[in-house]
């Protein structure tokens, strides 16, 4: 069930984002750690890499070597010292080490752990073993094949796992999830490497654009993005025809959010994934309920992009909290 009609009706301002100045030459001292958690071996992480580099960021990729997706923030830690079984593509293969560096390129890395283990294994070891403890200005995530739309997706979303284990230690981070949900391989891609209507390219590009506003805001502002904060960004589909999507401003919850469900497949009397639609979702008590939802924007509309701002700080309204407190007033000290 949508309750899309009602969404159109309720939003009113729809709030874009100006497009950035072009990316500054400041870029060469902003270090980047890229993750996801589709894999190191994603062509969509691959194509960010190559464009942020591009854009003059130094940029240090530690990925999970296997397909992590749905991992939310699970901490999960390799528990042998080389690999059991492949990585995702069988790349690289069973026997390798479980964490290691492309031969012909020292800042790409994979590590047999989760997207939030990774970015621990990168800011904990790597960054102090081999980067002089430079310090990380960025943490980007994806961009996921699938998007990662809502709170219900919030803690279940390997991409957004990283990026709220990076807000933990106050570190700015981005996740960027796409709709296209194609797992590909980087090597079998290369022939698309420069066609600018791929959508890995697309997406690439689109996040350097963000990247970039948010470092050249930066150097008016002292915070990158305010503590306990980060952006959640879904892109709708891209390709031929969309090569440019417009960013909006969104928030996370209210129409067309979304949480996990299931069905009973009859046939094979197994369960299976769906998405259920329930009122907790649509509601909007922090932030600004003026902005256009997320889920809805990327559902109704075409050739969009959300960018919204969540928030670590899980506790709830103070209102909320008094309430609950004074239910519990018998009980408590
Ligand atoms: C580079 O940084 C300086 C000082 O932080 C700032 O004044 C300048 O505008 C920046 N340049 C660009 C191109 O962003
Ligand atoms: C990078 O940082 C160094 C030291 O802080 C500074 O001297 C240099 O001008 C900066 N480079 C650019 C391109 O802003
Ligand atoms: C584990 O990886 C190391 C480093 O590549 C290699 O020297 C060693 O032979 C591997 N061990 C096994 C059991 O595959
Ligand atoms: C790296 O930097 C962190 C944070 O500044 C600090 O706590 C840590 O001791 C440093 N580690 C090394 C090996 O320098
Ligand atoms: C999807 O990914 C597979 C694995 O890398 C690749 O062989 C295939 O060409 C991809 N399909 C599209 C439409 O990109
Ligand atoms: C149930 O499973 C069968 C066999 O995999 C499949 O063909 C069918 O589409 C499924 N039905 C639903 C409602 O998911």
């Amino acid at each position: 069930m949508k309750f899309s009609s009602i969404v159109c009706a309720l939003t009113a301002a729809v709030s874009v984002i100006a497009a950035p100045v072009s990316s500054g030459s400041n870029n060469t001292n902003k270090t980047i750690l890229l993750t996801n958690d589709d894999g190191w071996a994603s062509t969509n992480i691959r194509a960010t890499y190559k464009n942020l580099k591009n854009a003059g960021y130094e940029v240090i990729m530690v990925a999970p070597v296997s397909q992590r997706s749905g991992f939310g923030g699970q901490f999960l830690l390799p528990t042998t010292k080389n690999l059991t079984t492949g990585g995702e593509f069988n790349y690289p293969p069973a026997g390798s080490p479980s964490w290691d560096h492309e031969k012909d390129d020292m800042n790409i890395w994979y590590f047999n752990g989760t997207p939030s283990s990774c970015v621990a294994f990168a800011l904990n070891y790597i960054m102090p073993k081999y980067y002089n403890n430079k310090t990380v200005d960025l943490v980007v995530s994806g961009p996921n094949e699938g998007t990662n739309m809502s709170p219900g997706l919030y803690t279940l979303s390997g991409t957004m796992g990283a990026t709220y284990s990076a807000v933990n230690r106050g570190i700015p981070a981005i996740a960027f999830s796409g709709s296209n949900s194609n797992n590909s391989f980087y090597k079998d891609d290369v022939s698309k490497e420069n066609d600018k209507t791929f959508t890995p390219n697309i997406l690439a590009k689109k996040v350097v654009q963000l990247v970039d506003a948010l470092f050249a805001s930066y150097h008016n502002h002292p915070n990158m993005l305010p503590v306990t904060t980060g952006l959640n960004v879904n892109f709708g589909p891209v390709g031929a025809d969309c090569m440019d999507p417009e960013y909006v401003f969104t928030r996370l919850d209210g129409p067309d959010s979304m949480t996990p469900s299931l069905a009973m497949n009859q046939t094979t009397g197994l369960p299976v994934w769906s998405f259920g639609y329930y009122p907790a979702t649509f509601t909007c008590v922090f932030g600004d309920c003026d902005l256009p939802s997320e889920a809805w924007l990327i559902t109704e509309k075409t050739c969009k992009a959300s960018v919204s701002l969540f928030s670590i700080d899980y506790d709830a309204d103070y209102k909320q909290a008094s309430r609950v407190q004074s239910y519990l007033a018998p009980v408590l000290n």
